[in-house]
């Protein structure tokens, strides 16, 4: 799918875009050329220092169902043997959507960026590749969970020294339309310095 078959404009995209579950993800998904689309983009970020503090590692086909039963091992080590749905849930928990981007958070001490200016980066980062898999056709979910935070997965995942995971951005095409969810409004974010709200 190339940019120009999306019905979104950028507008649209960027103010009616919802998250679909990822196990509300399933093929199409992207194909590699795709994927590179996504990472451009998600390199495509304001990044004081110039730093890229950001790198991206993909998970697709066997290696989503092998990442979920490793996951699975790991917290039946830790908390013992789990319910069957509870461990029926964690074992499939990358086996849905097509694609897996996991967002490495590269940040590091700086002697004059500081380290929550990188997270920022990487923060705009994950929402540039979950913008662009949009504007894809595709939808995405950015999930982190107990994983994205237990050191014997970023080993497993092949992570280096003082990198952690920003998040799994689940990518595929839904396969029923999401419903809107409740948001705040403009209204209760936005306030003009110098006017008294109505
Ligand atoms: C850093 C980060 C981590 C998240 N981790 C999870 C998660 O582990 N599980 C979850 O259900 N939602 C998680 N979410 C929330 C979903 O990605 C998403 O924001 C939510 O479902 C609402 O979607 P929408 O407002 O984009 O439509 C996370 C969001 C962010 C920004």
């Amino acid at each position: 799918m190339t940019e120009t078959d999306s019905p979104h404009s950028i507008l649209d995209l960027l103010t009616t875009r919802r998250t679909v579950p990822s196990r509300g993800l399933g093929l199409p998904g992207p194909v590699r050329g795709d994927i590179e689309t996504i990472v451009a983009a998600a390199l495509r970020v304001p990044d004081h220092g110039k730093l890229a503090p950001w790198r991206y590692i993909l998970v697709e086909g066997d290696q989503r169902d092998a990442l979920g039963a490793f996951c699975l091992s790991l917290r039946e080590a830790r908390d013992g043997p789990l319910d069957a749905q509870i461990a029926e849930k964690e074992r499939t928990a990358f086996s849905f959507a097509p694609s897996i981007l996991v967002a490495i958070d590269r940040t590091r001490d700086h002697v004059k960026i500081p380290r929550i200016e990188q997270h920022y980066s990487v923060g705009a980062s994950v929402m540039n590749a979950m913008l662009a898999a949009h504007a894809l056709g595709f939808s995405a979910q950015w999930l982190t969970g107990w994983a994205a935070f237990d050191p014997k997965v970023h080993a497993h995942l092949g992570l280096e020294e003082g990198e952690t995971i920003a998040a799994f951005l689940h990518i595929g095409t839904p396969q029923e339309a999401p419903v809107e969810r409740p948001r705040v409004s403009v209204g209760d974010v936005l306030t003009v310095f110098g006017e008294t709200p109505a």
